[in-house]
């Protein structure tokens, strides 16, 4: 667990990073550009740009939380993050209808996805009833909908009980539009997919963004189209085969390109160095060679660990030690970056204007090889860069770190922001109107 060495950091990194710029510093500045990834999201139209009062509003939220052993939600981020919109809705007098997916049911009802304790976060939270339908486009949501005063909240029931959400059945996303006048998608935890309710349900009504999706792609498209330099990114996790896409589309926008975590030993091995036992897609070498004589050509600054923190078994109480990179024997495996490398990746960050950081360095869910994740985040903190953490295992660090409020947005989409840097096109926002 990163608990204990978490909690010594929280005092140092909280008091370092009073500077860190905010998003609403910046988002006026970035705010109506037109030139930010392929789709212009930033032209999309939002609740803003469109008449609410009286109307019925289907909203599509991210509700996808997770919960502990008693069935109470351990981390309600995604919630919290999306009350901005519904209360812009409830004041504005609307008919709020919101919608959601919860976890894989695979096209069956099963109380075990139920969003009922969403619905009761939800009505703690605005301070009154959000009733909650029993099916999601059958009888209880349709009559709920109908009898909704201005500034009253519906939540249907998890749309992925229906087998037709994920295929984006029309006659699906049409009954699901039946429900309301418009749509509101303020799901960017989903919008990378296709489906009835992030998607075909703008073929028939008015589409506009809530304020989640237009702080996710004002922020991380500002990054990426015009970033504060230099522009560091740090990419971890598993596998090279996961992120070839992120490498590929920053390699062109980078100042210094950080690879740390699993992935970092399949690089290592393009540089011919023996891996022992460590995760390493053999598949992948000749592509990492690549990657990195390219990095050399644009002029990238490609970091590497020197060192590693290698353990017997993949085993959070295994035997380890601290090893040159090149120097990783048989029967050893890389579990995490190793103190020289700590150092050298806080330096490369020192006088970041802006950091993009997805995925852990190591293991960080074990103690052992959790230090260099907790170095980088601490890094982050203090660099007083324009600091944008993808979601996943990142957030989950600085999250648990408690350095979370130093750094300037933290994505709530862990494979949508994924695919936003890759600078792909996100189903559930280009199918919105435009302003023009
Ligand atoms: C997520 O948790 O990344 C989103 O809610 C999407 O969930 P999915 O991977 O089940 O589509």
């Amino acid at each position: 667990m990163l608990c204990s060495v978490g909690s010594n950091l929280q005092i140092s990194i909280a008091a370092g990073c009073r500077n860190s710029p905010r998003y609403a510093d910046f988002c006026p500045a970035l705010a109506g550009r037109k030139d930010v990834n392929t789709m212009n999201y930033l032209n999309k139209k939002t609740v803003e740009d469109i008449d609410v009062a009286g109307k019925k509003v289907l909203v599509r939220c991210d509700f996808n939380v997770p919960f502990d052993g008693e069935g109470n939600i351990s981390d309600p981020k995604r919630i919290d993050e999306a009350l901005k919109t519904i209360r812009y809705l409830v004041d504005h007098k609307a008919k709020v209808i919101l919608c959601s997916h919860l976890g894989r049911p695979k096209g069956e009802f099963n109380m075990k996805y139920s969003l009922a304790p969403v619905a009761a976060y939800l009505s703690k939270a605005l301070g009154f009833e959000v009733k909650m339908a029993s099916d999601v486009v059958g009888e209880s949501a349709q009559s709920i909908a109908a009898s909704l005063q201005d500034g009253e909240v519906e939540l249907i029931e998890n749309v992925r009980f229906h087998k037709e959400e994920e295929k984006n059945d029309p006659e699906f996303a049409k009954k699901l539009a039946s429900l309301a006048e418009i749509y509101v998608n303020d799901a960017f935890g989903t919008a990378h997919r296709a489906h009835a309710s992030t998607a075909g349900v703008a073929d028939y009504l008015p589409a506009v963004c809530g304020y989640l999706i237009q702080k996710e792609i004002t922020v991380m498209g500002g990054a990426l189209s015009d970033p504060k330099r230099p522009f560091v990114a740090i990419l971890g996790g598993a596998k090279v085969s996961d992120k070839i896409g992120v490498i590929t589309n920053l390699l062109d926008k980078v100042d210094t390109l950080i690879i740390g975590g699993g992935m970092a030993y399949t690089f290592m091995k393009a540089l011919g160095y023996s891996t022992g036992t460590s995760i390493c897609e053999l598949d992948k070498v000749e592509l990492a060679k690549d990657i990195m004589a390219q990095a050399k050509a644009k002029n990238v600054n490609f970091l590497i660990p020197e060192d590693t923190v290698v353990g017997k078994e993949y085993k959070p109480d295994t035997e380890f030690k601290t090893v040159d990179s090149d120097q990783i024997e048989d029967n050893w495996m890389g579990l995490d970056v190793g103190p020289k490398t700590r150092e050298k990746f806080a330096k490369a960050l020192e006088g970041a204007g802006t950091v993009v950081w997805n995925g852990s360095m190591g293991v960080s869910e074990w103690e052992n090889f959790a230090a260099g994740t907790i170095s980088v985040a601490k890094a982050v903190a203090e660099s007083g860069a324009i600091s944008i953490i993808g979601g996943g295992d990142s957030a989950a660090a600085v999250e648990k770190l408690g350095c979370a409020d130093s750094m300037t947005h933290i994505s709530t989409g862990g494979g949508a922001s994924l695919e936003f840097l890759e600078g792909k096109v996100l189903p559930g926002i280009a199918c919105l109107n435009d302003k023009d």
